[in-house]
């Protein structure tokens, strides 16, 4: 166990060094070292039931001391731009001591956040979810029941309440209220068809109503899941932060209804009853690879069922910005069933894009409305 424990501090450091956060490599870093020679952390992991490297133990501590620093440890907090503080390769004995400090004061608590898994709601994804949602809207000329599976806090259920600025091979494309605190900037590049006519997004996407499911919800009205769901966003990422403020911001105003839920059976439950004068649009980013065989199965068994009794005035959507294993390539796609065209409706790919939704692809073949 204890070779597996060093192997998962040594691979979350490369990832914190690659993906560009020396804060939380560095507190990753110095709990490796106080692992290694036996410190609090030792003490805290040592014996971990499970696998270190899935279960991302390394950033379950590194959660923890961001998540006291937002709480006002004065230590901590100097270190991290999120609480209005500075890091700089020097501070890094004095890191050391506050985080040894940190976990053993509060060891107890310590425990009880190390046995939740790291769980972010990367907004980010609404942008490119939001081709998929346009394309819906424009072709089915109703409002959209929004149902999202692993929904996390639900903050994309607001996607119609983000701006968006696109850049594009054609210049950039905005959508969505200017006055939103949340711009969202990502990439597009066009296929053949899209250059050929320049995409028109729908200009209003109406929504009928907002619900999502996740196994483990975060309730944004609770004040320390509101901080946990901060915590996971590294601290020295002030532009990630920025954003997740903003979405809580947009949510706090009519806050998401997020049951607890499996995917599995709430996702049948949703798509069977359909209210007339609605599309039914079911959709997730990020989730498949979580899910088990069964799970699989049961959803996809949902779906052609639902299928066979599809209307014009209430039709289905399945919408996907998913992969189908953690770390494959994630893939923006639909499938409609609108009454009129049979069990297996019509299903369009529009193209492979980023996991956080930096940059989206779209297919030459794909014919947008
Ligand atoms: C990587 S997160 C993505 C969250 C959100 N969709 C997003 O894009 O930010 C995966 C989410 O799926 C949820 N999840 C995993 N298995 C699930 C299941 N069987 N049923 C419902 N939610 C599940 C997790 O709790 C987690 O919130």
């Amino acid at each position: 166990m204890t070779d597996k424990l060093r192997t998962a501090f040594d691979a979350q450091e490369n990832a914190c060094d690659m993906l560009g956060s020396p804060l939380t490599r560095d507190v990753v870093g110095l709990c490796h070292e106080n692992f290694n020679r036996g410190g609090i952390i030792a003490k805290l992991v040592r014996g971990w039931q499970g696998d270190p490297l899935n279960d991302n133990v390394p950033l379950r501590l590194a959660g923890f001391a961001h998540y006291q620093a937002l709480s006002g440890d004065e230590n901590l907090a100097r270190f991290y731009e999120s609480c209005g503080g500075l890091y700089q390769a020097a501070d890094r004995p004095d890191l050391a001591i506050a985080l040894d400090g940190v976990f053993q004061r509060e060891e107890a608590a310590a425990r009880r956040f190390l046995r939740s898994a790291p769980q972010t709601n990367e907004t980010g994804r609404a942008a490119m979810l939001l081709l998929g949602f346009s394309e819906v809207s424009k072709r089915l000329g109703l409002p959209l029941r929004l149902r999202e599976m692993g929904a996390s806090a639900g903050l994309n259920l607001f996607f119609d309440q983000f701006h968006y600025r696109l850049a594009m091979d054609e210049g950039t494309l905005l959508w969505g209220d200017e006055t939103s605190p949340l711009t969202l900037a990502a990439t597009w590049r066009g296929g053949p068809n899209v250059r050929a006519t320049p995409l028109q997004l729908s200009e209003k996407i109406d929504i009928a109503s907002r619900r999502g499911c996740d196994l483990f919800p975060v309730n944004i009205q609770n004040p320390q899941e509101r901080l946990k769901l901060q915590s996971w966003v590294w601290g020295d990422m002030p532009a990630r932060r920025a954003r997740l403020l903003a979405a809580l911001a947009i949510a706090d105003k009519a806050p998401p209804e997020i049951d607890r839920a499996d995917a599995a059976g709430w996702v049948a439950a949703q798509i069977m009853q359909r209210p007339k004068g609605a599309a039914t649009v079911l959709y997730h980013s990020i989730v498949w690879p979580y899910l088990g065989v069964s799970q699989r199965f049961a959803i996809e068994s949902a779906f052609a069922q639902a299928a066979e009794d599809v209307r014009p005035d209430a039709p289905l959507v399945w919408l996907k910005m998913d992969g189908r294993e953690l770390g494959t390539i994630a893939r923006l796609s639909y499938r409609l069933w609108t009454g009129e065209n049979g069990p297996e409706g019509e299903e369009v790919i529009i193209g492979p894009c980023h996991p956080h939704g930096e940059d989206l692809e779209i297919n030459d073949d794909f014919n947008p409305v």
